[in-house]
């Protein structure tokens, strides 16, 4: 197996990043900090370079694009799906208190000795696994997660809805490859567009299903989809969140923005003699789609460069060691 110098390894972090489709925020490739943590052997110190990879990319709200390599060990892994999650509570009526994308991770938390509050934005703690073992719980220390409380500039009742976010998305699942060496754990972030958490976390039905909320707040009509209650309560959602990050000295980027940097990375790339491989569903933002100039744009995601970030399933689907929790799952 190829060991890379820390040069080798920085430039193939930045040049995965370029390499890959689904991504809107590639013009900032090149600035790309990478953490060599290639060293770390216990779920301890894989849990300390998480620690470290949120102090540094926060930067007290400046948010700094940041990528932690841990070792290309086979079996190592970071089981929440970012750095940073919200427990999801299944109730026994199978509602979901909390965020219900992490409600598995929160179960497997639970399993393996975990308490959360039951409110609906609980940090979960990092669960992490090295090779042979149990996967262990790591608490997150509070100042390693900035969040931004959820108000909106001109409705007031916005703040009552009590929701918040977190300020660094930091995508802990995905393994990368470089030179045919694949690096199970190796976390990464940019800063938010704000339909993330606006058109997305907030919005989906399967996720903080906020939207009927705020359309009845807003005096909508709900009982017929051509009030447009649903687009008009998106655009608030959307809103609120642009106000709060700004307020609160957080950096995200609103969808026009994100689309136009998007385009001028084409165009870059274009000048270096290189195409820019992109999926179209992913570099359209989920609201105001004709806005964007994506939009009006064909795009590839052929072919899949190397090196990349790719998926990867979920550890406890996984066959796992006998005395762990989750030895039956599999
Ligand atoms: N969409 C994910 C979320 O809402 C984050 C994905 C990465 N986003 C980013 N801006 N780097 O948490």
């Amino acid at each position: 197996m190829k060991f890379h110098t820390y040069e080798q390894l920085a430039e193939g972090c930045r040049i995965g990043w370029r390499n890959h489709a689904r991504c809107i925020g590639r013009l900032h490739w090149q600035s790309l900090k990478v953490l060599d943590r290639r060293d770390a052997r216990t779920a301890e110190e894989i849990a300390q370079g998480c620690v470290d990879h949120l102090r540094l990319a926060t930067d007290g709200g400046r948010i700094r694009s940041v990528m932690t390599v841990f070792p290309a060990r086979r079996g190592l892994r970071i089981w929440n799906s970012q750095l940073i999650r919200y427990a999801g509570y299944r109730q026994p009526d199978g509602s979901v208190v909390g965020d219900p994308a992490n409600a598995e991770l929160t179960e497997v938390a639970q399993a393996l000795g975990w308490r959360g509050r039951g409110g609906r934005f609980d940090v979960l703690p990092l669960v992490i696994q090295v090779p042979g073992r149990s996967p262990e719980l790591f608490d997150l220390p509070e100042d390693a997660v900035l969040e931004v409380p959820i108000s909106h500039p001109d409705l007031p009742w916005f703040a009552d809805l009590g929701l918040r976010w977190h300020a660094v998305p930091a995508i802990s699942n995905m393994a990368f490859e470089l030179d045919g060496v694949i690096f199970p754990a190796a976390p990464f972030n940019g800063w938010y567009v704000s339909f993330e958490i606006g058109a997305r976390n907030f919005s989906d039905e399967n996720r903080y299903n906020q939207l009927p909320e705020v359309a009845q707040r807003m005096g909508l009509d709900t009982r017929t989809s051509g009030s447009l209650w649903k687009d008009r309560a998106l655009i608030e959602l959307n809103q609120a969140v642009i106000h709060s990050f700004k307020q609160a000295g957080v950096k995200l980027v609103d969808h026009h923005v994100a689309a136009r940097q998007f385009v001028t990375h084409e165009e870059r790339e274009r000048r270096q003699g290189r195409v820019a491989p992109a999926d179209w569903a992913w570099v359209v933002p989920p609201i105001s789609g004709s806005t964007a100039p994506t939009f009006h744009r064909s795009y590839s995601a052929e072919p899949v460069l190397s090196p990349n970030f790719h998926y990867q399933p979920d550890p406890w689907t996984q066959p796992q060691p006998a005395r762990c929790p989750f030895a039956d799952a599999a």
